[in-house]
């Protein structure tokens, strides 16, 4: 039954880009109490949760995720006093509040790597990853970093490599050292103490790397024209046996609070991803499920990767979707406007714990950028490969005025030029706007157990129409979404429309067939 279900399992998660969401103090910048003045948006919406991406000093670098102090507020988005007011302002409301972990590297600039990067003997030395160079030079292996190039910055004053994942600005940490490990769990409790519900862990698969620095092998299916690092198999670099160690520490650390939620960003296949649950469940609740952004939009494709993964999750296990965020492109910009309502209505049907990326629920595109106001380092470290992923970062419009109600001066990256139309006061008043179809299917959703705690079955493809059920006890759901531009007709059991993408037929009968129009999804109830 859905009343034992937790918060995290009954409720929706909402992404906050902090940079992109409202700007109180006029530097074109979103801050915390930015997020304060639109919370009710989030309840208006219907969510129950907010994730924000990271808040925390940093040189930004890679925008708050190189941090340079775990327990603090950067200035640009406010004061530790606005975190604590916005989690208050949040409880009050019933939304919960997740803020991003990012265990695996802190920022050049952090205290930690300052005193590392002093002298081998220095006692923050084994808190990073140092390395001798090779026996005739160079970096130590050919290990990669993802924003292109070696992972190996050499520190030239102490003759070593350091390993960086990502920036060379982002040296990883090491947390086969107990102390590195001591400190950056208790920033958990530093943030569980402020009443923090929750984290979602950065690159959580990435953690642990070989100890025996083994080379990693090449990747055959490489293809030219991708991120330089998948031209080889990160085998030594990610993903390694000792990471659910810590994942399970982590837990434990959120255990001794009631009711908080560890999710991890974790791209792996399906049967890898699983593992994240923990072997006794003692891992991620919800290790983020990224199968729907990474996949062709396709109803047999799709329908196979429902059952795959219901099929893959671990006994007792809770499943969740994602269909965006800030690292990839928007939603409505890879399937279609029109295919974002079936996508909605999709995600927020399927078993399991959906996240909602800012800004999808008005169906915002990817905003092209001028190559003067490019800021992302993925963009500028391997340009022209499509890497940039500030085309997803842009503000949110508000409203139809200069600025979109976001700020009120020139804010850090453009508003997208169909801000005028596309808004969400404009969206509010229009009945049959896809903000509208969000809120009337989140309102859907909170009161119908069966699409809660329900179970999913009979997931099949029909040509482009993917359908499945969703059952608790008698209720019975129908959710058959048209994926392809043309109409389609498909057998269908007896019952009635209660929701279409098209906002009418509610309420019409269906006797033996259902009819979708184009890019059209049904929830219909059986009789
Ligand atoms: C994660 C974040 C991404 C960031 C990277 C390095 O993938 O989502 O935005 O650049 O980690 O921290």
């Amino acid at each position: 039954m859905a009343a034992d279900l937790k918060w995290w399992q009954r409720g929706v998660l909402y992404q906050i880009y902090p940079r992109s969401f409202q700007d109180t103090n006029k530097d074109g910048i979103g801050d915390l109490p930015g997020i304060i003045e639109r919370l009710d948006h989030l309840v208006d919406l219907g969510v129950d949760a907010a994730w924000i991406s990271p808040i925390y000093p940093s040189p930004m670098a890679d925008f708050g995720y190189d941090v340079s102090d775990y327990c603090g507020v950067a200035p640009l988005f406010g004061t530790l006093g606005d975190c604590d007011r916005l989690i208050a302002a949040a409880h009050a409301r019933n939304l919960k509040i997740i803020l991003d972990y990012v265990p695996n590297h802190t920022s050049d600039q952090h205290p930690w790597f300052l005193q590392s990067r002093r002298s081998r003997k220095n006692p923050y030395r084994d808190w990073y990853i140092w390395h001798d160079p090779a026996p005739h030079g160079g970096p130590p292996n050919n290990w990669l970093s993802n924003f292109g190039g070696s992972a190996w910055g050499l520190d030239e004053a102490t003759g070593q490599y350091y390993y960086h994942s990502f920036l060379k600005e982002q040296p990883d940490l090491n947390w086969r050292n107990a102390a590195t490990r001591h400190a950056m769990l208790h920033v958990l409790n530093f943030w569980l103490d402020r009443g923090v519900d929750g984290f979602r862990v950065d690159v959580l698969w990435m953690l642990i790397k070989d100890d025996q620095f083994r080379d990693n092998p090449p990747n055959p299916g490489y293809v030219p024209g991708n991120p330089s690092h998948h031209r080889l198999l990160s085998v030594y670099t990610a993903n390694r046996p000792e990471v659910h160690e810590i994942v399970a520490e982590m837990r434990a650390v959120l255990d001794a609070y009631r009711n908080r939620v560890l999710i991890g960003e974790i791209y792996l296949p399906i049967n890898q991803l699983v593992t994240y649950y923990g072997a006794d469940l003692n891992g991620a609740q919800l290790p983020f499920n990224f199968q729907l952004i990474e996949s062709a939009w396709s109803a047999e494709g799709i329908a196979e990767i429902i059952q795959k993964y219901e099929a893959a999750l671990p006994p007792g296990a809770w499943p969740n979707w994602v269909l965006g965020n800030h690292d990839k492109s928007r939603l409505a910009s890879r399937i279609g406007e029109a295919q974002a309502r079936v996508a909605a209505m999709m995600l927020l049907t399927l078993r399991g714990t959906p996240t909602i990326y800012y800004g999808e629920e008005i169906g915002m595109l990817d905003v092209s950028i001028p190559p003067d106001e490019i800021q992302d380092p993925a963009e500028k470290n391997e340009p022209g490969l499509g890497l940039g992923r500030d085309p997803e970062r842009t503000p949110i419009p508000w409203d139809g005025s200069l600025y979109a109600g976001f700020s009120r001066v020139k804010p850090w990256l453009p508003i997208g030029l169909d801000h005028l139309a596309r808004n969400v006061s404009a969206q509010h008043t229009d009945p049959s706007s896809l903000l509208n179809l969000y809120r009337q299917l989140l309102a859907l959703r909170r009161k119908t157990p069966a699409l809660i705690s329900g179970g999913i079955s009979n997931v099949s493809a029909t040509g482009h129409v993917l359908t499945y059920q969703r059952t608790l006890g008698a209720d019975k759901f129908t959710i058959s979404l048209n994926l392809g531009r043309d109409a389609q007709q498909i057998p269908h059991a007896a019952g009635t429309i209660i929701r279409s993408t098209h906002f009418d037929h509610s309420g019409h009968a269906i006797a033996n067939n259902l009819v979708l129009r184009p890019a059209e999804g049904v929830i219909s109830k059986l009789t």
